[in-house]
């Protein structure tokens, strides 16, 4: 059995893909403070991610990295700088030192956020991030790129759309991945035998829904169990379709564009 470092082991994703994925890794989990609730093949080795000596602890003897852990909306530019773009940093250069060769990075639709939901993007576009959170994944990419080039590591980057166990509002109808989709495509992650460095979209079968063409992670073997148009009618009854933020409703970011935004949504770039 694998040894994988999992990273923010105490959040959201975390808590999901532990259940998923139990017996199939010996999990070493990480946080800011210990992990409660241990499994047998669990255990907890707190770190916080700016600390590049408690990181070097935690990734030692490890085949594999799920990398989770960081500040997962958007925050003060110092909040991200430590846990996304240090934390990031450690991560991969203590990975590196340690002759760790396999990552999955939890990137995020907010790197890609200010596409319109009139564009249908597949992994190869120009990043458009839609906060300080989005250019921190960017980064994140950025470095796994990187550090496969010139180091080896090779790293998933996932895109991930919003991990739930059912799409709530229109726009999760175009972004959902269900916990089991998200762990295949993690296990994929960390199994392929091909991967260098890619970039998926982290949705379930969302036609016809989606914004995305995921057809990198088609081409890598994923074949997602779960369809938000399963969720149509129950969100058409329960979510009015526009949220009243016409910026936030015409970008595949959603409110994330409009945090702090100035100028005139009806510009044409909106066009
Ligand atoms: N939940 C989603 O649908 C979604 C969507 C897109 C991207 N993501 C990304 O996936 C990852 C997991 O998301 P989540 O929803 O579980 O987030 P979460 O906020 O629930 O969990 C993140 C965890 O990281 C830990 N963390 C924060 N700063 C840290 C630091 N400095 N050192 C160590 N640990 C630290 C937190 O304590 C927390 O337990 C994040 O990187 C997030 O940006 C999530």
């Amino acid at each position: 059995m694998k040894t994988v470092l999992m990273t923010g082991a105490k959040g959201g994703i975390g808590t999901f893909l532990r259940k998923e994925l139990k017996g199939k890794y010996a999990f070493r989990l990480s946080d800011l403070g210990d992990v409660a609730d241990l499994a047998a093949n669990e255990t907890s080795v707190p770190a916080d991610l700016s600390d590049f000596e408690a990181v070097r602890q935690a990734v030692k003897g490890v085949e594999g990295v799920i990398h989770l852990g960081a500040f997962s909306v958007e925050g003060s530019w110092q909040t991200i700088q430590e846990a996304n773009i240090i934390g990031t940093y450690n991560l991969y250069q203590a990975a590196h030192e340690a002759g760790v060769k396999r990552i999955v990075f939890a990137s995020s639709n907010h790197a890609v956020g200010f596409y319109a939901r009139s564009d249908t993007i597949d992994h190869s576009v120009y990043p458009k991030p839609d906060t300080r959170y989005g250019v921190s994944k960017v980064f994140g990419e950025s470095l796994a790129s990187l550090y496969a080039d010139k180091y080896g590591i090779e790293s998933l980057c996932i895109r991930i759309g919003n991990v739930a166990d059912r799409p709530v509002d229109h726009r999760r109808l175009a972004i959902w991945i269900s916990p089991r989709d998200m762990a295949q495509l993690t296990e994929l992650g960390l199994e392929h035998p091909a991967i260098r460095f890619e970039i998926v979209y982290g949705m379930s079968d969302n036609v016809p829904h989606a914004w995305w063409d995921n057809s990198n992670a088609y081409r890598l073997g994923y074949v997602p169990m779960d369809r938000s148009d399963d969720f149509t009618e129950e969100v058409f009854k329960n979510c009015p379709e526009d949220t009243g933020d016409p910026r936030a409703d015409h970008y595949q970011g959603g409110s994330f564009v409009s945090t702090e935004s100035g100028g005139d949504p009806t510009k044409p770039d909106m066009e």
